[in-house]
């Protein structure tokens, strides 16, 4: 029998790209991901699992091995920084833009930028390189709100349609970096499960090479 295989998705945008992903490869759940309120899923392979969780503890769960691979957002990989894990393959899923946006209007103070933002790591590095120095105020979620009601002078945020931005009466500002998500791989899980594991990985290769071909 071969070894069980645990994949760790992430809840929201990235799992509507997802599902049809795993389906090319293959790969289709026993429930429906996007309405079931459970965490762990069957899929119609016996040596495969699927568990469903914040896209943030995607890394935590595959650095610990608690899954053996996992799909995540390039921006919560920087954050968690990567240890334990491989970043195997861009899946080029879920694309988006990662920004500094504020008010089109408003003029910034020359000293110390209030930035708040779910990405202090990135957004720390960022600034350092650009020689400003801010004071970063950790967020984690609805940035958007923050300038709005002073918290901070700007943001740096997710922009995919740029509507959330403009339906809270703030503009995209400077690109920081591109996102797409990756497959990522528990380093342990690799040697010990290796035969199984690569099977999985193999399939999810192919699913993103040959788009077209539905399985
Ligand atoms: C992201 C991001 C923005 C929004 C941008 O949040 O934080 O709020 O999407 O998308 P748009 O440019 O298409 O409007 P997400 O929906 O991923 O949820 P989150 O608040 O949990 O991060």
């Amino acid at each position: 029998m071969s070894d069980k295989i645990t994949i760790a998705l992430a809840k929201g945008r990235i799992l509507k790209e997802t599902l049809p992903l795993l389906e090319r490869a293959g790969i289709t759940p026993q429930d429906d991901l996007e309405k079931s309120r459970k965490l762990i899923f069957n899929t119609n392979h016996d040596n495969i699992n699927l568990v469903l969780i914040r896209s943030a503890d995607v890394p935590t769960y595959v650095q610990y091995g608690a899954a053996d691979m996992g799909i995540a957002g390039k921006d919560v990989l920087l954050e968690h920084g990567g240890e334990g894990l491989y970043e195997w393959v861009d899946l080029h899923i879920a694309p988006c833009k990662l920004m500094t946006a504020g008010f089109a209007d408003k003029e910034l103070p020359k000293g110390r930028l209030k930035v708040a933002t779910k990405y202090t790591g990135i957004t720390r590095d960022y600034f350092m390189k650009l020689g400003r120095q801010v004071e970063l105020i950790k967020l984690y979620g609805s940035m958007e709100l923050a300038p709005i009601v002073g918290l901070s002078d700007m943001i740096v945020d997710l922009v995919d349609t740029g509507n959330t931005l403009k339906a809270n009466g703030l503009v995209p500002q400077d690109f920081i970096m591109q996102i797409t998500s990756r497959l990522i791989v528990n380093r342990a899980s690799l040697k010990m499960k290796n035969k199984a594991l690569k099977q999985v990985i193999e399939k999810i290769e192919n699913a993103v090479k040959q788009p077209e071909q539905a399985l």
